[in-house]
């Protein structure tokens, strides 16, 4: 059994999931979402930490706390994910496996939302999968920690 700790962090407007435009991001809150989260960790003996906020600089705050206790990160920047080469730096420096998760599928919406800053820091990316985004993500950090334990 696993017991390590994952950090999962949402940022900017991911708090009105469930009301914020649906028929794109479907229904479920993020509460729902990380509960869903929660079952799968249980399954696998992650431990998760969660974490919300709209604001840039908490995100940064949360990523370097990360560091001190956690051996990855699991984060949907939203639209920081475009342009925010201050959270991209941040996973750079804390160097943790970190898995960037979309609800939606960026490669199939407005141009400018093809292009994410933080996927080159980042082990993978799982884009367009809706809750299941952060399962799978889940999932590739608990293979890549029995890659590393072996
Ligand atoms: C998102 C996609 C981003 O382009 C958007 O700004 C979000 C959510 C997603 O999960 O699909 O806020 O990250």
């Amino acid at each position: 059994m696993l017991m390590e700790k994952i950090m999962v962090i949402n940022g900017p407007n991911l708090n009105l999931l469930g009301s914020r435009v649906p028929e794109i991001y479907g229904h479920m809150t993020l509460d729902d979402i990380n509960a869903n989260l929660q079952q799968e960790a249980d399954k696998l003996g992650i431990i998760l930490e969660f974490f919300q906020s709209n604001s840039e600089g908490a995100i940064i705050d949360c990523i370097h706390k990360a560091a001190s206790d956690c051996w990855g990160i699991i984060i949907n920047p939203g639209a920081y994910t475009h342009y925010s080469y201050a959270i991209a730096d941040a996973i750079e420096a804390v160097d943790l496996p970190t898995m960037e998760v979309h609800l939606s599928d960026i490669y199939q919406r407005e141009s400018y939302r093809s292009k994410s800053v933080i996927e080159p820091f980042c082990l993978g990316q799982i884009s367009g999968h809706g809750a299941k985004s952060y399962t799978i993500a889940l999932n590739c950090l608990a293979v890549a920690m029995k890659i590393e334990d072996q």
